[in-house]
């Protein structure tokens, strides 16, 4: 799939702007806080109705503004729709073709999009609730079935652990019906989550490995799920007894501490180099390659499963790259991708990307297209 253009008004520190992108490479250069990372979060929210570095939605809006607008036109199978963003400080709306979508799962399931950015490093050093939100993010684009399970299984580990509350503060635990009955709602939800949670692990351990090694030459990258059920692979039935105990052997502890302490929202995974774990002893050059990796196997497990490519975003990440790292990412993205990248600094771009790209430069929220031969030398 590609995007063919993005309307902002009042996003970030846009005014009105439009932006036309080639079907190949579409590069973007400018000084720092000049507004480059604000595209690529326009197109993550159109993608997903939210930003990738801010959970607050206020700050999407230019200061001094009420509302804010991103729009644009992606392609499908050389069908185009239309999607629209709108946000103001009390409403949110997302449409296709102009047809408003209530369900925003409906939504999010349409414009796949693998990015990169240096933040991406958090992926395996920071803490377990960023990588469930990878996972999370990743499965959703597969698979809508996924974002409705996850958002109907955290509705009901709000309910139950308002319950566990009441349940501490009364010191009564006479309804232990109601808890059973949520208790089997969210071991349902759970168990979808876990399925596909482990899929979507085993998939990219089948690809990853020989990524790793054409980026690096180095040995073997492995991600190992850590989701505390104690299970190799998934399996029903196990795994519904399996929660059934928990549930019930940490019923007191729950209550205790008002919250649900087994279940997905609980799971996290590591890289291993062999047997070595990354986040514990990795280099933060091994680290960057590994998230690389990650990030390419994501591009193919796509190609595999909707017979189609996402769109590349790629965001300040080639000045961190030495140059076999960059021509080896560049082979992936010079293959038939669309790719959306930001630099600083042009020589950073290799000449053979430049010659199938469309070039911008952005200076202070205002976007200009730079014609190769024209009035700006590169
Ligand atoms: N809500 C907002 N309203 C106006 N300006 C904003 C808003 N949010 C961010 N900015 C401005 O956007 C710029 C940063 O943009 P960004 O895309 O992150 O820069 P970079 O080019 O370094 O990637 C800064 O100048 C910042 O002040
Ligand atoms: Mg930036």
């Amino acid at each position: 799939m590609t995007i063919k253009n993005i309307n902002l008004v009042n996003f970030r520190n846009y005014n009105k702007e439009r932006i036309e992108f080639c079907d190949n490479i579409n590069i973007i250069i400018g000084d720092n806080a000049q507004g480059k990372t604000n595209i690529l979060e326009s197109i993550y929210v159109l993608a997903f109705t939210k930003s990738h570095r801010t959970s607050n939605d206020n700050n999407l809006i230019k200061q001094n503004e009420d509302f804010c607008k991103v729009s644009g036109t992606i392609s499908i199978d050389n069908i185009d729709s239309f999607l629209e963003f709108f946000l103001s400080n009390n409403e949110k709306n997302v449409s296709i073709d102009k047809k408003n979508i209530k369900k925003f799962v409906e939504y999010v399931s349409k414009f796949k999009i693998v990015i990169f950015a240096p933040d991406d490093l958090e992926i395996i050093k920071g803490s377990p609730s960023i990588r469930r939100k990878f996972l999370n993010t990743e499965i959703s684009q597969l698979d809508k079935v996924y974002l409705y399970h996850l958002n109907e299984y955290n509705k009901y580990i709000k309910i139950r652990n308002e319950f566990l509350k009441k349940m501490y503060d009364s010191n009564n635990q006479s309804n232990k019906l109601y808890l059973s009955i949520l208790d089997e709602n969210i071991i349902n939800k759970a168990l979808y989550i876990y399925q596909k949670r482990f899929e979507f692990i085993n998939n990219l351990n089948d690809i990853i490995s020989n990524i790793y090694y054409d980026i690096t030459g180095d040995k073997k990258l492995s991600l190992k799920y850590d989701n505390k059920l104690g299970i190799e692979c998934f399996n029903e039935e196990k795994v519904k007894n399996i929660l059934i105990k928990k549930f019930k052997d940490n019923l007191d502890r729950d209550i205790f501490t008002s919250s649900t302490n087994f279940g997905p929202h609980k799971d996290d995974f590591s890289f291993y180099l062999n047997d070595t774990d990354l986040k514990m002893f990795g280099s933060q050059g091994q680290h960057r390659s590994a998230v690389l990796s990650l990030k390419l196997s994501e591009i193919e497990i796509f190609k595999q499963k909707i017979n189609d490519t996402p769109i590349l975003l790629l965001d300040d990440v080639f000045s961190e790259l030495d140059d076999t790292k960059k021509n080896n990412l560049i082979k992936y993205i010079n293959s038939d991708i669309q790719a959306i990248v930001t630099t600083t600094d042009i020589k950073e771009i290799s000449k053979c990307l430049l010659n199938n790209s469309y070039i911008y430069q952005i200076n202070k929220g205002k976007i200009e297209r730079i014609e190769k031969n024209g009035k700006t030398t590169l």
